[in-house]
């Protein structure tokens, strides 16, 4: 069993490639959330993966509630690892889960992997960049090889995390400033299509008039209502604008 969180397609393509080589199965946790279900229940001797986005160095928000709410039920036959996927630094999401795995289950997860690959925060990155794109995606391909055999031997290895305690909490305040929904905002090139609204996990936007209207407060930042938008009308403060959209190639919506 493999739960991942993605919302330009790293974390599902690399979920699904892992899937297809240990003759396992993936599973979004968007829809995980949407249809209740909160089970992270694996068979006797079923591996566990979490393949997982870094936000601001730690776990979207989205995925530590659903660890933080879901019965998970392991023990020392299930082989437990991460994935993290992430652009340039890693952070600490290693670390969180073990944390949650803890409190939850008494014992932390047998490996972490760490996968680099496109950094899909646009507010810093120009994704209209190809050179950058292709070269982070060729990484991301051998990296996520090596992966494969390691999780396939059932390799033991883990990640210390990046960031000490008080950056950890500079981050995870950033993080939640960042994650107000009043930094959206919506051109006039907008079409009324609804692809934003059906995008989103945790069904922040609705459509009034023909546009989008972000109707909760904070939501988890994935920001894949940008980068799903036919018209690239969404904007995340100005410093989105210019900077393209992203979506894996190597796998599809
Ligand atoms: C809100 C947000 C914050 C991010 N913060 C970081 C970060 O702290 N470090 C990093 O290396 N990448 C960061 N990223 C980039 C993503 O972790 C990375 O692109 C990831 O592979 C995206 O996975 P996905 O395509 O499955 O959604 C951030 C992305 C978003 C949307
Ligand atoms: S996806 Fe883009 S075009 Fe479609 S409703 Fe949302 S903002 Fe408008
Ligand atoms: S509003 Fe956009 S960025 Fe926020 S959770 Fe929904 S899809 Fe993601």
């Amino acid at each position: 069993m493999i739960l991942y969180f993605s919302s330009t397609g790293n974390c599902k393509y690399t979920a699904e490639k892992i899937a297809e080589s240990t003759r396992d199965w993936a599973m979004s946790l968007s829809e995980a959330c949407q249809n209740g279900d909160y089970g992270l229940l694996p068979e006797q001797g079923e591996p566990l993966g979490l393949v997982l986005p870094t936000y601001f160095g730690v776990l979207p928000s989205i995925a530590a509630d659903f660890l933080e709410r879901a019965e998970i039920r392991i023990d020392s036959s299930n082989y437990v690892y991460t994935v993290d996927t992430y652009g340039f630094h890693y952070g600490n999401v290693a670390d969180e889960v073990a944390k949650i795995l803890r409190k939850k289950t008494g014992r932390e997860q047998d490996a972490d992997f760490l996968l680099q690959s496109v950094d899909n925060w646009v507010p810093n990155f120009d994704l209209t960049d190809q050179d950058y794109v292709r070269t982070a995606l060729e990484r991301a391909d051998g990296l996520l090889d090596g992966i494969v055999k390691d999780i396939s031997a059932r390799k033991h290895v883990r990640v210390k995390g990046e960031w000490p305690a008080p950056m950890l909490l500079m981050m995870k305040k950033a993080y939640k400033r960042a994650s107000r929904t009043k930094n959206f905002t919506v051109s006039d090139k907008c079409a009324g299509c609804g692809m934003c609204a059906a995008q989103c996990p945790l069904e922040a936007i609705a459509i009034k008039d023909g546009h989008p209207v972000w109707d909760k407060p904070e939501c988890t930042l994935c920001l894949g209502c940008l980068h799903i938008c036919p018209e690239n009308a969404i904007a995340y403060t100005k410093a989105t604008i210019g900077h393209g959209q992203y979506y894996n190639p190597k796998t599809t919506r």
